[in-house]
């Protein structure tokens, strides 16, 4: 070994999370906790059940339902070879050929969303025979390689909620919007705001759309080129475009309402109605197109404050269709996704965050005697559900009470050879320094009189 090899050895490689990867903290994480905990206690009181979906999939899966022209699909998705076979001989750099050699089910991709997940879950163990519609919700990470900045992560995640099956009463999609608007309620997220459209359906939508492309190309010199380019692909996303010097040739696009076939305006209508019955407030937003494939009819997207750009929160829309795409039974569809990084950035800017976790009791213990009677303390002191530090090594009191307030304790129970022969511990506030002697039960019970911080 050469010796600047040998010196690069002495000196280990610092890791750092992978760029728009990132790790989620204490105390940090306790609010994530509470929202978590907060959906799974909301969306359980409209009816919804937990499902857990796997982080990979077939990359076919969601080049089929979200569309191979998307973005997302396009650009964004971490994709491999699926077997065994093809990872070794990418190691071995013999890669050549393989990529050809591959049947298209054999690639998968690091799931950059679930709606397509849990439809093929639908179809693969029949939800189709239980009642409709069936009702789910998930929550975790989602995939995108998407160009990292405040709001935007390529490891993200999402909580989000599918109604399948049954009907496409417009209730129903009042009521999936109903519940998301219910949860940010309850969660108090500040500046929410709802816009929703109606994209129209396979009767009417292809003809707006050829309305809106020979619209576009009248003005295409006008327009940027990520735009120019959307003529040919989705001129429906041209509407989403954020461009300044765009937005007065969009302002005079024509207007999907104002095409919407007879059905669709209808459907359209009585879903503002339903939310106005259920008192969600909303916006129309005739702009607001998404940007997966599998949508038709409602579209919704909900943003909050403090976020900058990124500031959509959550968004969704009806899918009738996207199951039988996938090869199942006509189904209909409609659900959100809540990108649950933002949520918790929208909550800490307005003050929402909880405090750094404090611990209700450090014990303080000198000598072999006390460290017994600590452990036992903490023991019962845990089973009472208060959270308590025990430090593993013997420290000077005066240590021990610096190392306490550092933790943010409420208390430290002092045990030394003379509280553990006479039976009466010492219990000291830390907020005032008061002190007081007590018996293990009273010590107990003054302790349930107060709220354990981990509660
Ligand atoms: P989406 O609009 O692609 O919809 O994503 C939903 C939400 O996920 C966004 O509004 C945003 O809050 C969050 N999000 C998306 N990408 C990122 C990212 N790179 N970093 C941080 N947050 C992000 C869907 O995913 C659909 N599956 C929603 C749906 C469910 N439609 C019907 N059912």
């Amino acid at each position: 070994m050469s010796e600047g090899a040998a010196k690069k050895e002495e000196k280990p490689r610092k890791f750092q999370a992978i760029r728009g990867t990132r790790d989620l903290l204490p105390p940090e994480t306790a609010l994530w906790n509470r929202v978590e905990q907060t959906a799974h206690t909301v969306f359980g009181t409209f009816g919804f059940g937990e499902i857990r979906v796997p982080i990979f999939e077939s990359t076919d899966l969601f080049a089929r339902s979200i569309g191979a022209e998307t973005d997302v699909v396009s650009k964004e998705m971490y994709t491999f070879g699926g077997f065994a076979e093809f990872s070794a001989k990418v190691r071995e750099g013999r890669m050549e050929g393989m990529l050809s050699e591959m049947p298209p089910e054999e690639m998968i991709s690091l799931r950059p969303e679930a709606t397509a997940s849990v439809c093929r879950a639908y179809i693969e163990h029949n939800m189709q025979q239980l009642p409709q519609p069936v009702k789910l919700y998930y929550m975790g990470p989602m995939f995108r390689r998407e160009r990292p900045q405040k709001g935007r992560y390529r490891q993200f995640y999402q909580i989000g909620a599918e109604m399948l099956g049954g009907t496409d009463a417009p209730a129903i999609d009042a009521e999936v919007i109903e519940t998301v608007m219910t949860f940010f309620d309850r969660l108090e997220l500040q500046g929410v705001q709802l816009d929703i459209n109606s994209i129209g359906d396979r009767n009417c939508r292809p003809k707006y759309v050829e309305l809106l492309r020979a619209e576009l190309l009248k003005v295409k010199d006008k327009l940027g080129p990520d735009s120019q380019r959307r003529i040919e692909t989705n001129p429906l996303r041209v509407l989403d475009s954020k461009l300044e010097s765009e937005q007065g040739i969009i302002a005079a696009l024509p207007r999907i309402a104002d095409h919407l076939c007879e059905e669709c305006a209808a459907h359209y209508a009585a879903v503002k109605h339903q939310l106005e019955m259920r008192g969600v407030i909303y916006r129309e937003n005739w702009r607001l197109v998404r940007g997966l494939d599998y949508y038709m009819r409602t579209t919704f997207e909900i943003t909050a404050q403090g976020l900058g750009s990124q500031n959509a929160v959550c968004g969704g829309g009806r899918y009738d269709g996207l199951v039988e795409l996938l090869g199942g039974p006509p189904t209909k569809g409609i659900g959100f996704a809540i990108g649950e990084d933002r949520l918790i950035l929208s909550l800490q800017e307005s003050g929402k965050a909880p405090a750094p976790q404090g611990r209700d009791v450090y014990i303080a213990w000198m000598g072999e005697k006390a460290h017994a009677t600590a452990i036992r303390a903490a023991k019962d002191l845990r089973a009472a559900g208060f959270s308590v530090e025990l430090p593993p090594i013997e420290q000077k009191f005066g240590k021990a009470l610096g190392q306490a307030d550092k933790l943010n304790a409420r208390y430290a129970l002092i045990l030394g050879d003379n509280e553990v022969s006479e039976g009466l511990w010492t219990l000291k506030t830390l907020a005032d320094g008061s002190q007081q002697k007590l018996t293990e039960p009273d010590l107990l019970q003054f302790l349930r009189e107060q709220k354990p911080v981990s509660s």
